[in-house]
């Protein structure tokens, strides 16, 4: 399938909803039938456990499980398959790093994350600090209200043992040079385990981890086509073996009754207990639907996307519309957050919501971003491959009218 203008028609929510007009794909995308027939065939067909059965049906669970890490393996570029580590979702997967990395951080080291971060990559790393003492720093935006990254590797140091960042914030959109600023702090401190958010990356650009040379890569499943319910999280190979698991339970151990439990090889160390299988063969068929169409197709359309909106939203409000990050749609993403002065993010979501169309108003899980913008509240419009311009078109023709009811 190459890309054309008529997939909208592979999801079927557009049958159910045929005035539909979906502008928040940062918080989850759409599904494709594909990708809804592969979980149900997994529930109809063949719902066994994997990893455990010996019978036919519960090996073909397993066999179209274990294919589905490898898929992901070679999708994102890691070495092999030994380095996808399925979880519940970004958030889980940005949890769990936290946790395998606890045992290497003393209260001398500090902990360095962004002020555009998500909770889900700020909060874990906060909190590490706080149980360990460590010292917890924080890395501003710069003029384009992207990350300052020579202030990122400035405030790398030879105490610092993470660094956390995003591949694409969640509210600007701007699009971080990965492999340029692990290179750079690992320069400065080739000691630091640098971790990247990459949950707004996957699906909308063309993802390789080994040339970013990033430690760990987080993402979730749902925001590329794929179920909630399923997260990914890379860790080098090398790194991964030298870190104990966090979870216990069934599936990650092979000798439990001696003094000393023996646990199995990685990822499965790190994967306790029945994982969500059909969400991960869903997600499998995700992985074929955006290499049908080619990420780098996915990213040429949303910037398209991107650059008539940013123009339609500034012919249309001019001074009294801010459009936060950078101006030119080539360093951003598909994501655009706004504040229009005399009306409220969340009054113009909900009367956007009337005439179905769906945007998201709010800190967006990013108040220390919003702080730093000097804003309450941003409204958020976030683009995928079943957007067309007539979706902005319509936007704008609704927020015009909106402006004359507040
Ligand atoms: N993280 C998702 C968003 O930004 C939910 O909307």
């Amino acid at each position: 399938m190459a890309y054309t203008s008529d997939i909208r028609n592979h999801f079927p929510i557009f049958r159910h909803h045929p005035d539909l007009t979906y502008l928040d794909s940062a918080a989850t995308t759409l599904k494709p039938e594909t990708v809804i027939d592969a979980e149900r065939e997994y529930l109809e067909r063949y719902s066994t456990n994997v990893g455990r059965g010996l019978y036919p049906l519960a090996e073909k669970a397993t066999d179209t499980f274990e294919m589905t890490r490898q898929k992901t393996a070679a999708f994102i570029g890691a070495r092999n398959e030994k380095e996808v580590i399925f979880t519940d979702g970004a958030t889980a997967s940005l949890n769990l790093a936290a946790r395998l990395l606890e045992s290497l951080v003393t209260p001398k080291d500090n902990i360095l994350a962004t002020v555009l971060e998500h909770h889900s990559n700020f909060l874990p790393w906060k909190e590490l600090a706080t149980r360990t003492g460590a010292e917890f720093r924080v890395a501003p935006i710069d003029t384009d209200e992207c990350v300052d990254r020579d202030a990122l590797v400035d405030m790398t140091d030879e105490h610092t043992k993470i660094v956390a960042f995003s591949a694409v914030s969640n509210v600007i959109g701007g699009i971080n040079p990965v492999s340029e600023i692990v290179k750079r702090i690992k320069e400065k401190n080739p000691h630091a385990v640098v971790v990247v958010d990459a949950a707004q990356a996957i699906g909308h650009q063309p993802i390789d981890v080994s040339l970013w040379n990033a430690d760990f890569v987080a993402f979730s499943a749902h925001k590329a086509f794929g179920p909630t319910g399923v997260g990914v999280l890379f860790g080098k190979e090398a790194l991964l073996e030298t870190l104990p698991p966090v979870s216990f339970g069934g599936g990650m151990v092979l000798e439990s009754c001696a003094e000393t439990p023996k646990y199995r090889e990685i990822p499965f160390r790190f994967e306790a207990g029945t994982p969500n299988i059909g969400g991960v063969i869903a997600w499998g068929a995700a992985i074929d639907f955006m290499k049908n169409i080619g990420v780098e197709n996915i990213r040429a359309h949303e910037e398209t996307l991107t650059k008539y909106a940013l123009e339609k939203l500034s012919g249309a409000f001019g001074k009294t519309i801010r459009l936060i990050g950078p101006k030119d749609a080539k360093k951003r993403s598909g994501i655009i957050a706004f504040a229009i002065h005399g009306m409220h993010p969340h009054d113009i979501a909900h009367l956007l919501g009337e005439s179905n169309i769906c945007v998201r108003a709010g800190e967006h899980c990013a108040a220390p971003l919003h702080r730093a913008l000097n804003l309450d509240a941003t409204t958020r419009l976030s683009f995928s491959v079943y957007n067309s311009k007539e979706d902005i078109d319509r936007l704008i023709k609704r927020l015009k009218e909106i402006r004359k009811i507040l």
